[in-house]
Order: structure tokens, then sequence, then C-alpha cells
């Protein structure tokens, strides 16, 4: 799916690498999968013993074996898995650099709301067609890790209604297709050791589902920057408090820089918890910083987005995904 980079790793500077070779290394793991019925977000961290690094290197390394064990049971039903490594972990893990760009996550202090940055260092985003394929895949993997890791948060996604978030907006429209997906998702020539990987960062957000309700539908339009019912994308304001899809729009000299999400709702109603698990794929990790910059602290300061005033957001991990080949070698 992402186009082979020309420059040799430096594994393979004295013999030319095959076409073919490159794709087979630089093969993304699932980012491009799309948006299913059930989703889970499994945030994991390592402890920091030799023997429980070798263990999570090992199981890391198995990734590709453990989907294959749970989705031929799925019976043609759809189930993809990535995994992404964070920062804290990544030479530990890999005993390489990290990807250019991986750094932890920034926190951005708005004057009225705060992207907190939390604890991670494994994330498993998991995608299939219902939850029991997913409860299993995550059964079988947390045997696998043992006692080498801890459960940091595990959160259920679910699919509401025709692609809603539990605003009530069709959420993941403008997200890139096509060959736009990779380019827009995948990291290329610019990090060659690190083609075919993604930047992924993810947020935890809590909903004030009663401020929202309190909420003319003119005015969560306004805010969103689409109509509700039909999905229709609004014009931008010509001046002064910016909507949500205005704010994530990044452009420069080279144009649009788009990213992927594949956000899902999270409710345990019963606790009155609803939410949406926000996450981004990106082949620039910069790309996602500025959207939250221009959400939490304004453009121009301090008109912030006003999503935020009726959505808390309660973590924040960067990570990265790197290409399937480089997950495999882990286990070796
Ligand atoms: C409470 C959390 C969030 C909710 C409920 C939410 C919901 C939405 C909705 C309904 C749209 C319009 C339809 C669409 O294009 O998908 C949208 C657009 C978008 N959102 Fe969010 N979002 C959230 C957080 C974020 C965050 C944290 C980012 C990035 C850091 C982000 C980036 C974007 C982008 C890039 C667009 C498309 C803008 C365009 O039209 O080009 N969103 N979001």
């Amino acid at each position: 799916m992402s186009q082979p980079p020309s420059s040799p790793s430096p594994a393979s500077q004295s013999a030319p690498v095959s076409a073919d070779q490159r794709a087979l290394d630089t093969e993304p793991q699932y980012i491009d999968a799309p948006l299913t019925a059930a989703a889970a977000f499994l945030v994991l961290a390592v402890k920091d013993d030799d023997a429980s690094i070798a263990a999570v290197r090992s199981v890391t390394g198995s990734t590709d074996d453990l989907i294959k064990d749970v989705k031929i049971r799925a019976n043609g039903g759809a189930f993809t898995c990535n995994v992404g490594i964070s920062h804290r972990v990544w030479s530990a893990l890999t005993g390489k650099p990290a990807p250019k760009e991986l750094a932890p996550f920034k926190e951005v202090r708005g004057a009225a709301h705060v992207a907190v940055s939390t604890p991670g260092d494994l994330l498993y985003h998991i995608r299939a067609a219902s939850t029991d394929l997913i409860v299993e895949f995550e059964k079988i993997l947390l045997e696998a890790f043992g006692d080498a890791v801890t459960v940091i948060d595990d959160v259920a996604g679910f699919r509401y209604f025709n692609g809603r978030d539990l605003l009530e907006f069709v959420d993941g429209t403008a997200n890139p297709d096509g060959l736009d997906l990779p380019a827009a998702t995948i990291v290329g020539d610019e990090d060659p050791d690190y083609a075919g990987g993604s930047y992924v960062v993810i947020q935890k957000y809590l909903h004030n589902l009663a401020g929202w309700r309190g909420q003319s539908v003119e005015t969560q339009e306004a805010i969103i920057g689409r109509t509700k019912f039909d999905n229709v994308e609004l014009p931008d304001a010509a001046q002064g408090q910016k909507s949500h899809k205005t704010l994530c729009t990044i452009q420069d000299a080279e144009g649009e820089h788009d990213i992927l999400r594949d956000n899902m709702p999270f409710a345990t109603p019963g606790r009155g918890e609803y939410g949406t698990y926000f996450i981004g794929y990106s082949r620039h990790l910069w790309v996602i910083e500025k959207m939250l910059e221009r959400m939490f602290i304004g453009d121009p300061p301090p008109l912030h987005d006003r999503i935020l005033d009726f959505s808390k957001a309660v973590t924040g991990v960067t990570f990265f995904a790197p290409a399937r080949k480089f997950l495999s070698n882990l286990g070796d």
C-alpha cells in the first residue's frame, strides 16, 4: 500500500534489495482497515526488567500468528490488529534508535482545557465485526504476556447507528481514501529505516452529554462544522470562532495534511459514562500535534475548539506502529 522508498536501509547497503523484497519489508500493518462494528483499544505498560522485556519482544513479534489464530475463526468477518510501541520502550524492545519523530505525547495546555499526557508503552488497536473475536484475541494475548505487562486501559468501542459519535454527528467523513490514504498515513523515504510504519495518537474523551444536548442543533452544527442529520460540510467562519473541522484542517505551502481517524464511541450508561475514543494515524506526527494545538490553544488563542467544552480528554499517548516485517522480526 505504501510507495516503496528508494533509499536503502543500513542493513541493505551492501547488497541491492529487489523491489519485491522492499515491498515486503515495508508492508504496513492493517492501518487502512475499514471501520468495523466493534473495536478495542488496549493500552499496556511494560515492566522494565530484562525477563519482561524479552517476553514482550517475543509476544509482539508473534502478533501476525496470534491474528491468524483468531482470524480464521472469524468465519469471514473482518478482524485486524495494529500494534503501536511508545518512545519509552522503543530502544529496549527493538534495540534500534527511535523513528525520527517519535516522542512522548506532548501535553497541550490551553487557557480552558488541557490535552493531558498519560502513560502507555504498547497499544493494541483491534477491529472486528463482533466483540467475541476481540475478547478472544485479548484473552489469548494477555495470557501470552503473563505478568510482563500491566493493563493501563482497555476500552471497548461500538458502532453507533450510521457511523455517528455519541455527540450524534457522523464521524470519519473527511478521512483520506484511495492513494491519499497511504500517502497521509505511511512513512516513506523521509525515514527509510521506518518506511511502512505510522505514528499513532490516542486520546480518550468523556462527554458531558447533558451539556451538549442543552445546545441548539444550530450551535452544535457550528461547533462541528457540519450539519447533523445529513452530514453536509458548512463553510469556514469568515472570522472569530472556528469550527472543529476548520481547526483540524492543516494547510501549508505543500497543501492540506490529512490524517486517518478511526474514532469509536464507548459507553457505560449505568455509570453515566459516554465517550469518544480518538485514534489518529499519520505519516507525520507533527500534523496531529498541530491539530491538538489548534483545538486546545485555539486559532487565534484563546478561541479553542468548542467541542472541548463538552468533551474532556482523560488520556493522551503517542505510539509508532512499525511495518509488519519489523514487528515480526522482533520475535527472532
Ligand atoms: C471528542 C473527540 C472528537 C470528536 C467527537 C470528533 C468528531 C468529529 C466530527 C463529527 C467530525 C466531522 C466529520 C468528519 O470529517 O469526520 C470531525 C472531523 C475531524 N476531526 Fe474530529 N473529533 C474529535 C477529536 C479530534 C481530535 C483530537 C483530532 C485531531 C487531533 C480530530 C481531527 C479531525 C479531523 C482532521 C477532521 C476532518 C477535518 C476536515 O474536514 O478536513 N478530531 N471530528
